[in-house]
């Protein structure tokens, strides 16, 4: 819960909203007054009665139900684990390139209804950040939510991406390589490749073999996909949803850093991490090789 002081803040960013500021000058102000897990408290209580001009100026949140469904949770317990992997990649960005995510060109691809776009925002202006997604329901949401900045949609199977290339300081895939195919994986790895800067840092989340135990769905075939997981470096349960030309491209997949290292040769592996509020989110930084 948001303290007094924050409290006033916000309701100072309100006035200021009210007297017609922009939603640049309104997300500076809110940067230097609140903390990450404030501004993402503030951001999903969003639209509020108290707070009636910034209401108008700042994204809605996305139903609880639309949270689920993207990533089986909603509200607090969500934003914990959203604000660990923000945290994480802020973190990592500036032991990795000596550089905060201040003024960063951000992509967040398989941005989903726009859960972590929303937490960029503490860092990096609306035109720097790229959400970019495949499926229409989610670039939808995005937009009725009134997010801002730049929302695309992209291929199940890309070759490239709507964005430019060559462009991104950091580039970011939560929940998307724990789902896709060989394929997909092939061309988003690929397409990606095309929009880093030089210097640039691609995040990627993937899952340990632990997941096919964890997850009940999977428990009594766990020992069939952990075998695969170890033999190939790799194994896909698909969803049957999203299919291209007949072929599944979404569902769940666990991958071993090796099998990153030896099929992604145009990417070396840089570090990994996790936070313990997610812990079958393993996040791998990667830089162009
Ligand atoms: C589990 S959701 C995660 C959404 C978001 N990254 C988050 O963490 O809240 C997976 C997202 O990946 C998207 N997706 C599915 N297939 C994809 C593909 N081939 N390339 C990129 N994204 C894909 C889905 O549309 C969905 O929005």
């Amino acid at each position: 819960m948001l303290l007094t002081d924050e409290t006033k803040s916000v309701a100072e960013a309100d006035a200021m909203a009210a007297r017609g500021a922009t939603i640049n000058e309104v997300f500076a102000f809110l940067r230097t007054r609140l903390s990450l897990d404030a501004f993402g408290l503030l951001m999903i209580s969003l639209p509020r009665a108290d707070f009636p001009a910034l209401s108008k100026l700042l994204p809605r949140m996305a139903s609880d139900e639309t949270q689920r469904n993207f990533t089986g949770n909603c509200g607090k317990v969500l934003l914990g684990q959203t604000v660990s992997f923000v945290r994480a990649l802020a973190y990592n960005y500036a032991a990795l390139r000596n550089r905060s995510l201040s003024g960063a060109r951000i992509m967040d691809y398989g941005c989903g209804y726009g859960r972590i776009s929303r937490m960029l925002y503490y860092y990096t202006d609306p035109e720097a950040i790229w959400a970019v997604d495949p499926w229409d329901l989610a670039v939808s949401l995005c937009r009725e939510a009134g997010m801002v900045g730049n929302i695309a949609q992209s291929d199940y199977l890309p070759t490239s991406l709507p964005a430019p290339e060559a462009a991104f300081d950091v580039m970011f895939a939560f929940s998307v390589f724990t789902h896709t195919s060989r394929n997909a994986t092939n061309a988003a790895l690929s397409a990606l490749r095309r929009h880093i800067a030089p210097n640039g840092l691609l995040v990627i989340t993937i899952r340990p073999p632990e997941y096919w135990v964890v997850n009940p769905e999977y428990a009594p075939q766990a020992d069939a996909f952990k075998a695969k997981h170890d033999a190939d470096g790799f194994a896909f349960a698909p969803h049957g949803r999203d299919t291209v030309e007949g072929e599944a491209t979404y569902g769940d997949t666990s991958m071993t850093l090796d099998f990153l290292a030896q099929n992604y040769p145009d990417w070396r592996i840089e570090g990994t991490d996790w936070a313990l509020a997610d812990p079958y989110q393993r996040y791998v930084f990667l830089t162009p090789a």
